[in-house]
């Protein structure tokens, strides 16, 4: 790979050994995946405060230098760990002790999660604590090279905002994070991000349910490749986009998309192949709305929900607020839970606004910093669940084993009034 004489003095130890390290596993990364140079990226969304066992016993034997130089630099070598070099914010980790009387997750994971906020908030990290950085300030301008991690945000970053980044991992963000380097390969070249599929859309696409099972069809479908959306019938807005990536990266591995008209780089469908054929094209009507549901809920067959998840990705203001008005001055069912997640900053709007207290009122609860995916945690005794989200209805039933309803909101907050699942498709 070939290195600039800045990049070569820091990969010499001029800037440090932190960032001697951090440039060492740029390099190594990068060569292992055929790259030629480093890009210069000013923009890393990764995750260096989540706790895990792993990391608690890190911390004990050497403090967050060995956690971080293990864990983030793939160094056997203990760092000191410098501030951040260019603009880091924190994704998602587990969720924090505000919540702590809500579920049986660890304590000691709470808290080394708490020291290392401070830890990392003094090295200069943003802790945002979301799988949404876009919907709190982390919004990169198009053809910006970010370092960013978690599939429902990187296919937001490259479709939505045109910006350009690879699915990073929690090592190549953490080196990222000290030089303002990542390997130029894959979605940072231009010629990689042109369509591949063509998806015929025959049906009106409306609703959020709507978008998640689009997203969810198509990404089974074109697996890790370009999918273009052709036969739009309405404008969709930040949420239905949010909802269709994250669906489309979970039944797949879609980093990117295009909506000719919509999305910043496909002015005309034309410009979203860019001049070449698609591979394939795919039809998406009533019949395949319909395997997309029947995937969705093929885990549950149990009828009393006992937890109702809404949230994944990361609530808006906008979703809070209107699971708030269908909750308004009802109680949830004695028996049923009903999480509401959204990012931290977002929290404080909902609070201000009033729709926290209607929650509450009701019996549900929003909660920030994580979701039951990624924590591992539910409400205690949780065995059938509801959500909005495509994506958490396709991780749930694998990683913890619950039956899994999907549905719109307004089924899901029926489930929770009632303690009955009673979805289906419209
Ligand atoms: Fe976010 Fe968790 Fe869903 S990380 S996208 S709420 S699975």
């Amino acid at each position: 790979m070939k290195l600039t004489d800045a990049e070569q003095a820091m990969y010499d130890g001029h800037d440090g050994r932190a960032v001697a390290r951090a440039m060492d596993l740029l390099v190594r990364y990068g060569q292992a995946l055929g790259a030629e140079r480093l890009v210069d990226t000013s923009n890393v969304a990764g995750t260096v405060v989540s706790p895990s066992p792993r990391k608690l016993e890190m911390v004990r034997e050497g403090g967050f230098e060995k956690a971080f130089s293990e864990l983030n630099l793939d160094s056997d070598e203990t760092v000191e760990v410098p501030r951040a070099r260019v603009y880091t914010c924190q994704l998602i980790q587990t969720f924090g002790a505000d919540t702590a009387h809500l579920h049986n997750g660890s304590r000691e994971l709470m808290t080394l999660q708490s020291d290392a906020e401070r830890f990392f908030g003094s090295r200069g990290v943003h802790l945002m604590s979301t799988c949404t950085p876009y919907q709190v300030g982390n919004v990169p301008v198009k053809g910006e090279h970010c370092a960013w991690m978690e599939s429902s945000a990187v296919v937001y970053c490259n479709s939505v905002l045109g910006a350009m980044t690879n699915t990073e991992g929690t090592e190549s963000t953490g080196a990222a994070s000290l030089t303002g380097k990542i390997p130029y390969w894959g979605y940072h070249l231009p010629d990689n991000r042109f369509g591949t599929h063509l998806v015929d859309i025959q049906i009106h696409v409306d609703d959020m349910m709507d978008w998640g099972l689009l997203g969810y069809y198509v990404g089974e479908i074109v697996q890790d490749e370009i999918p273009v959306l052709d036969g739009m019938w309405s404008q969709p807005e930040l949420v239905k986009l949010k909802h269709f990536g994250a669906a489309a990266s979970s039944s797949g591995g879609v980093e990117m998309y295009h909506i000719p008209g919509i999305t910043p780089e496909a002015p005309t469908l034309e410009s979203a192949f860019g001049g070449r054929e698609p591979v394939a094209t795919i039809t998406y009507g009533a019949r395949e709305r319909r395997i997309a549901y029947e995937n969705l809920n093929s885990s549950a067959t149990d009828q009393d929900v006992d937890f109702v998840m809404l949230g994944c990705p990361h609530n808006s203001v906008e979703q809070i607020w209107r699971a708030a008005k269908l909750l308004d001055g009802k109680r949830l069912h004695d028996g049923t839970q009903l999480w509401m997640h959204t990012p931290r900053a977002l929290r404080e709007v909902a609070d201000r606004s009033g729709y926290t207290k209607i929650v509450e009122d009701a019996g549900g609860h929003i909660m920030s910093d994580s979701c039951p995916a990624i924590s591992r945690v539910v409400p205690p005794g949780t065995k059938v669940v509801a959500t909005d989200s495509a994506k958490q209805a396709h991780y749930l039933p694998a990683i913890s084993g619950l039956q899994t309803w999907f549905g719109s909101v307004e089924d899901c907050v029926g489930a929770a009034l009632t303690g009955r699942w009673s979805g289906g498709l419209r």
